[in-house]
């Protein structure tokens, strides 16, 4: 059965992927024409500046296919609301907190929302639809499920999960739960694996988005370890093509991986990085190398993410679209243009956070 695919609701739609899959939907896709509703708790996270452009121009009233929901993904009276008050047909869910380091200082929210919120939307969803069969709740989730790999191997959709951090074991629970509720419900459940994003509304506590900020102020790049640690990157963009593809053509009851096949080990990728600052910016390279310190690692740190998408690739036809230079440069160039989003995510609570975070694993 065609699925409908005319009111989204995209839950975390304010956060870094969530509003660049918006933006994506609505600016870029002339195969989509329908509404998105956009449910954000505007944690610290989340931020309406992600989305101001699209507001402007999808939310207003020559033109209302965009609208956003103030609300927690926990309270299920608010998710009803909105399913009834939109006939919300789809879900795409970017479950939020996903910061590695703050799992391990403060688990509790991440099963909170993770879980908790997860659980919240698929039962509202397996309520208000009954058992429609034109409706598709997709669940978007990380490869850090499947744990670590050495040198050798890639991660593929069977492989057995097993979460190391508080974070992705909350994934990992939601993830079971998305397919608990497709067999035993038979809610039409469909669920994506990725490696790490990058790209512009990125919150600067992940990696890339971090080391740029430090490098503009003359601040420590501080690399956990010994640096070695690999990551296969994929821009945001290419993330949020291949969501719509499953979205549109995915089975029903399936998972897919989504990855850049684009490995680099963390201080390769800061070396880089640092060469893409001091060409744009004018400042000097080996100055910003100086900066480099090397502190105490992650516990529990994950040694290497690689993913076999082969799977997409040969059952959608996807393919990542921007290569890691093109996309760095992109990315490098927005945040130092944009300072105004810079200053605008920066509460003095996270300042004060990514200072704790730096200074505790200098001294111990
Ligand atoms: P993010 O941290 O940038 O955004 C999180 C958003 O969720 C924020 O807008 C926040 O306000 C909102 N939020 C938090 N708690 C909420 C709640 N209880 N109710 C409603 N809204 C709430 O996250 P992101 O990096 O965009 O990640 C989105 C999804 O993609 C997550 O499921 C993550 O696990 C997954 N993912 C991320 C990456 C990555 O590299 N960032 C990689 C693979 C998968
Ligand atoms: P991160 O962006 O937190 O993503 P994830 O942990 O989900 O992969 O980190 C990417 C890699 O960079 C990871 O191996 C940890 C490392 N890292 C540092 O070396 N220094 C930092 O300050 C941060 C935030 C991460």
């Amino acid at each position: 059965m065609a699925r409908t695919l005319t009111n989204i609701l995209v839950t975390r739609g304010a956060g870094f992927i969530g509003s660049n899959f918006i933006r994506t939907m609505l600016k870029k896709n002339p195969n989509f024409s329908g509404r998105i509703i956009n449910l954000d708790a505007l944690t610290y996270a989340g931020n309406l500046k992600n989305v101001e452009d699209i507001e402007k121009e999808f939310g207003n009233e020559s033109c209302r296919r965009y609208f956003f929901e103030y609300g927690d993904i926990c309270d299920r009276e608010k998710v009803e609301s909105i399913f009834r008050k939109y006939n919300i047909d789809t879900v795409v869910h970017f479950a939020a907190e996903s910061h590695v380091d703050r799992s391990i200082l403060q688990p509790e929210t991440f099963l909170k929302t993770n879980v908790m919120g997860t659980f919240t939307l698929l039962d509202c969803a397996k309520s208000y639809w009954q058992n429609r069969e034109d409706v598709l709740f997709h669940h978007i989730s990380t490869d850090e499920v499947y744990g670590t790999l050495d040198k050798n191997g890639f991660f593929t959709e069977t492989t057995a999960y097993n979460p190391r951090s508080p974070y992705s074991a909350s994934k990992a629970s939601s993830d079971q739960l998305a397919m608990a509720y497709y067999c035993t419900h038979g809610l039409p459940v469909t669920l994506s694996n990725c490696s790490n994003n990058y790209g512009c509304y990125q919150f600067p506590e992940k990696f890339i988005p971090l080391m740029i900020l430090n490098m503009m102020e003359g601040k420590k790049l501080p690399v956990y370890g010994d640096g070695k640690n690999i990551r296969d990157w994929l821009f945001v963009e290419d993330h949020n093509t291949a969501v719509w593809n499953i979205i549109n053509n995915g089975r029903i009851g399936e998972r897919y991986n989504i990855g850049g096949e684009n490995e680099w080990e963390n201080i390769t990728l800061l070396n880089r990085l640092i060469d893409i600052v001091a060409q744009k910016s004018g400042l000097n390279a080996d100055k910003l190398r100086n900066l480099i310190v090397y502190v105490k690692d992650r516990p529990g740190h994950d040694r290497r993410y690689a993913i076999d998408c082969s799977k997409i690739k040969t059952e959608l036809g996807w393919r990542r679209s921007v290569s890691f230079e093109d996309g760095l440069a992109k990315t490098v160039e927005w945040y130092i243009e944009n300072t105004d989003w810079v200053e605008s995510v920066r509460s003095e609570r996270y300042l004060a956070w990514t200072e704790n975070n730096y200074k505790n694993r200098i001294n111990e």
